[in-house]
């Protein structure tokens, strides 16, 4: 076999296995690390330095646990005080999804 294609195959496994491993993660979780992550923190916990400063309550507070998923959607959707609005950048699918991913979260 020729160095090109070995490469070729070596490229091809690569992206599928990559593309498995993206199937495999929870819909929301790709558009919450990359949308909400910064605020929020990797686990809910608005530890972040954006997260503090905008004092974003964890998922853990009885105040956020008490919010139904579709509470949690409109506001995500529509903005809520200093978090703008998701509604032009997401599609409603995505804010679900990222909604239950951060719902997931304890
Ligand atoms: C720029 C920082 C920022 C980003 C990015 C952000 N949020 Fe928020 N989020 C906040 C702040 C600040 C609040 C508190 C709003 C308030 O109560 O005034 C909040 C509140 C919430 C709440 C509670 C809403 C309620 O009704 O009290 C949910 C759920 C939430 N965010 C989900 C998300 C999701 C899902 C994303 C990603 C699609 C996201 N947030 C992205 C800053 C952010």
């Amino acid at each position: 076999m020729n160095r090109a294609i070995r490469a070729g195959w070596v490229l091809g496994l690569v992206v599928l296995v990559a593309r498995a491993a993206g199937l495999a993660q929870a819909p929301g979780e790709e558009v919450y690390k990359s949308k909400c992550q910064m605020c929020h923190g990797a686990t809910g916990a608005a530890d972040t330095p954006t997260g503090r400063m905008l004092k974003v309550k964890p998922v853990s507070d009885p105040e956020i646990r008490k919010l139904t998923a579709e509470q949690m959607f409109d506001s995500t959707r529509a903005g809520k005080g200093k978090m703008q609005p998701f509604k032009d950048k997401l599609t409603d699918q995505q804010i679900r999804d990222s909604v239950t991913y951060y719902r997931s979260l304890k």
